[in-house]
This record gives C-alpha cells, sequence and structure tokens, in this order.
C-alpha cells in the first residue's frame, strides 16, 4: 500500500467517478423501507473510500444527491438530508485524520441548513489538504452546471474578461464545477442500470465506464478491486489508433476545441 499518491499509481486511475445507484431496490428486496438502503448505502462510503485510498487514488467523487432527486417523495428526502448531515458529523474527522480535502459539485446553497453548517465546517477543516479529494455531487445536475457556466461566461464576457470568439475547452472547463479537478478516468455506476442520469456528462466524455448489478450497499472491496481490473484491461484511445497507442500512450484528448 503506498501512502503518498506523489508516485501515480500503478493502474493509471488518478479519479474513479460513482454513481451509487440500488440504495431503494436493496431495502425492498429484504422487506425493509427505502431509508434502511439509504442508512446502508452511507455506512458503505467509508469502507469504499478505505479501499480507494488502499489503490491510491487521488480523485474520488460520489454523486449523492442530484437535482432531479428533490422530486422523490418529501419523507424520503428529509431522511436522506439527515444521512447526509450524520455522514458529514461522523466523518470530517477521519477526513482530517487521513488528510484528504472535501469538495462539493452542485447547487449546496439549497441545501437544508443544518446540512450546509455541516458541509461549511467539513470544507473548511480539510481545505488545505493536497494529496487526496473526496468530491461529492450534492444537488448536483450536468445541466444545471453547463448553465451556470455559460451564466458566469456570460457575465465575464460582458466584462470583457472574457473574448467569446477564442473560447476554448481549458478555459470553458474552468467555469464548470469541477475546475482544477481532472476528469474521471473511470465511472461506475451500480445497481445495474446502463445510464447517466446527467451526471458529469461534459466531464466523462473520455472515461471508461463500468455498469455492475450490485447495489450500492453491497459493493465492496472485491467489486471495487474487479472495476478496477477492467478498467486495467482497456486501452484509451482518445481518437487515435490502437496502434499509435501502443507507440506512444495518450493521456488525454489532444484537441480540445
Ligand atoms: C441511490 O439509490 C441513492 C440516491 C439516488 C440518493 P436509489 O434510492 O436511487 O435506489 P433505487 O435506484 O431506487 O434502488
Ligand atoms: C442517480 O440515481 C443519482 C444518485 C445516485 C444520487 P437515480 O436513482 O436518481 O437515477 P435514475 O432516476 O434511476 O436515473
Ligand atoms: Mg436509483
Amino acid at each position: 500500500m503506498q501512502d503518498s499518491p506523489s508516485q501515480p499509481a500503478a493502474h493509471g486511475l488518478n479519479h474513479v467517478a460513482i454513481i451509487m445507484d440500488g440504495n431503494g431496490r436493496w431495502a425492498r428486496q429484504r422487506g425493509l423501507p427505502r431509508i434502511e438502503g439509504h442508512r446502508r448505502g452511507v455506512s458503505n462510503v467509508r469502507a469504499v473510500l478505505k479501499v480507494a485510498r488502499e489503490l491510491n487514488i487521488k480523485y474520488v467523487t460520489l454523486f449523492a444527491f442530484s437535482v432531479e432527486n428533490w422530486q422523490r417523495p418529501a419523507e424520503e428526502i428529509s431522511s436522506l438530508m439527515g444521512l447526509l448531515e450524520f455522514f458529514l458529523e461522523r466523518n470530517t474527522r477521519e477526513l482530517v485524520k487521513n488528510k484528504v480535502r472535501l469538495r462539493v459539485i452542485g447547487r449546496p446553497d439549497d441545501l437544508p441548513e443544518g446540512v450546509r453548517k455541516k458541509l461549511d465546517q467539513a470544507l473548511e477543516a480539510t481545505k488545505d489538504f493536497q494529496d487526496y479529494v473526496l468530491q461529492v455531487a450534492l444537488n448536483y445536475g450536468s445541466r444545471t452546471e453547463v448553465l451556470d457556466a455559460v451564466r458566469a461566461i456570460s457575465e465575464d464576457a460582458a466584462k470583457g474578461k472574457v473574448d467569446p470568439a477564442h473560447l476554448d475547452w481549458p478555459q470553458f472547463s474552468r467555469y464548470l464545477y469541477t475546475a482544477d479537478i481532472p476528469d474521471p478516468d473511470l465511472l461506475i455506476r451500480t445497481s445495474g442500470e446502463t445510464r447517466i442520469s446527467n451526471f458529469l456528462l461534459l466531464q466523462c466524455a473520455y472515461s471508461e465506464m463500468v455498469f455492475t448489478p450490485v447495489y450500492w450497499p453491497d459493493f465492496d472491496r472485491k467489486h471495487f478491486i474487479e472495476a478496477v481490473e477492467n478498467f486495467r484491461q482497456r486501452q484509451r484511445r482518445f481518437g487515435k489508433t490502437g496502434e499509435q497507442i501502443k507507440a506512444a500512450p495518450a493521456s488525454e484528448p489532444a484537441i480540445n476545441r
């Protein structure tokens, strides 16, 4: 087990993003209320983060609550918010101990005050850590993110800070919630659904995808390592030919316009 990310991980996996899905079905399968699945799902986060650290993965992004999830029954939303607050309260010390910087993507301002408070405390307590990042998508939607970026760019263009004629991808991407965070190398979705559900649509342009039928509360070390092994078998071509990649491995798309 390596402890310092200054050495790149041998599996070439710098950033893994996870759509943690299937809590409700996990519970229903056992005749339990959906919230019981969420409870188990939240406790599984800690275990999965431990494996990510063991694998020396520097960036982990977790989809915790989407903008679309507000359409769920009020009771489920309020339980989810309660669990989120509990998670932050319980895990801030652990994040500090492990020197993990917490980051939020989405619109956290619309979250209940209790959650925002715990979130602010955790963000403040971890803000100086450099080596590992836990990015949590909260009240997140890709289309909302694009709209927020376009709005900010338009304002900067009106002030003369951005020249629309010369706007390129590196500049545009700095207006996304994920500014300064490299794109995910691997996107994992649990629960058997093979869709993206408005998650990191732009950032996953060249991510490798692994869809597993396992419900999130059951997703363990073994499944995580299987997904990483699966990732390792892929040839990432970024638009080039397989022969070109064999001659000189590419690390990112060369064309960013
Ligand atoms: C994922 O589990 C957690 C959130 C979306 C908050 P679900 O609650 O979506 O579980 P299923 O998909 O209904 O089984
Ligand atoms: C995606 O799961 C959101 C999170 C995991 C937080 P959903 O369960 O909301 O996605 P859909 O509705 O099945 O596409
Ligand atoms: Mg779901």
